[in-house]
């Protein structure tokens, strides 16, 4: 969504609004200031102490949020009141578990965000007058040319009872769980995803706020996405958060953007003073044998196919047939680029992969390509083939 308001109250609701549009600064336009990581595995804050937020959490500018025997309590009684607070540090991928309950009122929205400095994004989105909904949602890079993403998924009564949401994050898949019940699963290759471009994959940091979609100055579009205008006549309306608990699994002192791609293995991962990049957060290992010929279900893109050379590239766990190609066995790798040699095709034409992901599928892989037009060695082909999905 985009919203233009000069209002810094405002501007600070926007900061949970769905999908941001702006960042201080995004590391895939330009070079950053690297991002405080979370040195150790585990962080938890228990709000309801008395003693507030620890050092570790900031609340963002014009906002207030007090703290009771319910815990963090992020309250709405007006126009322009967005209570927010934030991480101070970011995690590259790990788990978020937030034990809390939803706002009611007309147009107003509590929200637990992660998000990125070049706008990944993970919500859980409460609507004050859905009492039977949450909305589990995400978006990559900023990306909001379509709200497909968006998934609602049923809860009972949000705003009366506390209910643990956990994010649950890594390089292959994103789960939405609650109460412990997994109830929403994303993984890289969902076509959702549009070929991982709009995978969350970029170092985060948790943001926990209420904010009125239904308010003065909100567009349309979100007004009605909020439930309608928001009165204050019930008010005060107030989110409250019990506890944090968050794991982080590349724990560093700061991660850094290697590059403007945004892609996750493009992150530097600074610990100690020692460099490492990711290697993502695979949890399954190989179980196919070596006679469990099985083609790849999804579509991979074909990024370059001339009458040359083409370009391949993978992405997901798979192994290479060494028998069959000169790449060797390959296990475990997550984006493997393999660029070989093909025989000439008379007539072939260039072609590649828009968005959506129209690469040829390997099993109806030459009557496919011919039927578009598009030549595709039998070569290629055949190295398709020779790809297990682990
Ligand atoms: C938070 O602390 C309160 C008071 O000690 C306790 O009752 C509650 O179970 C704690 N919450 C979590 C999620 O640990
Ligand atoms: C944004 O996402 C849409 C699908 O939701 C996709 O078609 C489009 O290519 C994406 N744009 C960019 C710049 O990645
Ligand atoms: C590897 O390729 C060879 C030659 O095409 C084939 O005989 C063999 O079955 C393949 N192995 C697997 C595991 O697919």
């Amino acid at each position: 969504m985009r919203f233009s308001t000069s209002t810094a109250a405002i501007a600070a609701s926007l900061s949970l609004a769905s999908a941001q549009t702006f960042t201080d600064c995004n590391p895939t336009e330009k070079k950053c200031p690297a991002d405080t990581g979370l040195p150790s595995s585990a962080f938890t804050s228990n709000f309801t102490d008395g003693k507030g937020a620890s050092a570790s959490w900031s609340t963002a500018a014009y906002s207030t949020v007090n703290y009771g025997s319910q815990g963090a309590e992020f309250t709405i009684t007006k126009e322009k009141q967005a209570p927010t607070v934030e991480t101070d540090f970011y995690i590259f991928f790990g788990r978020a578990d937030v034990k809390m309950r939803a706002a009611t009122g007309q147009g107003i929205v509590s929200s637990i965000v992660l998000e990125s400095d070049d706008l990944d994004e993970i919500d859980w989105e409460f609507v004050g007058s859905d009492t039977a909904q949450v909305q589990s949602n995400f978006f990559g890079k900023g990306n909001t040319t379509a709200y497909d993403r968006v998934q609602y998924i049923p809860v009972s009564n949000p705003q009366q009872e506390f209910h643990t949401y956990t994010l649950d994050w890594n390089s292959d898949r994103l789960e939405y769980i609650i109460d412990g019940q997994l109830v929403r699963t994303l993984t890289y290759d969902d076509p959702l995803t549009v070929g991982g471009k709009n995978y969350p994959q970029t170092p985060m940091r948790l943001k926990l706020g209420n904010w009125c979609g239904g308010c003065d100055g909100m567009p349309k579009g979100t007004v009605e996405w909020a439930g309608g205008e928001t009165t204050f006549e019930a008010a005060p309306y107030t989110m409250y958060v019990e506890s944090v608990s968050i794991t982080n699994y590349n724990p560093a002192d700061s991660y850094e953007y290697g590059d403007l791609s945004g892609s996750w293995e493009s992150i530097n991962i600074i610990k100690g003073g020692k460099t490492s990049q990711p290697t993502g957060s695979v949890t399954e290992t190989s179980t196919a044998s070596p006679t469990q010929t099985k083609a790849p279900t999804k579509a991979h893109s074909v990024s370059k196919v001339d009458n040359t050379a083409a370009a391949v590239t993978l992405t997901g766990k798979y192994s290479v047939n060494s028998t069959t190609t000169a790449a060797g066995h390959q296990t475990g790798s997550i984006k493997t680029s393999i660029v070989m040699a093909t025989t000439q095709v008379p007539g072939a034409q260039p072609t590649d992969s828009g968005p959506g992901g129209a690469a040829p599928s390997p099993v109806p892989a030459t009557g496919a390509a011919a039927a578009n037009g598009v030549m595709v060695s039998t070569v290629l082909m055949g190295m398709l083939f020779s790809f297990l999905l682990l």
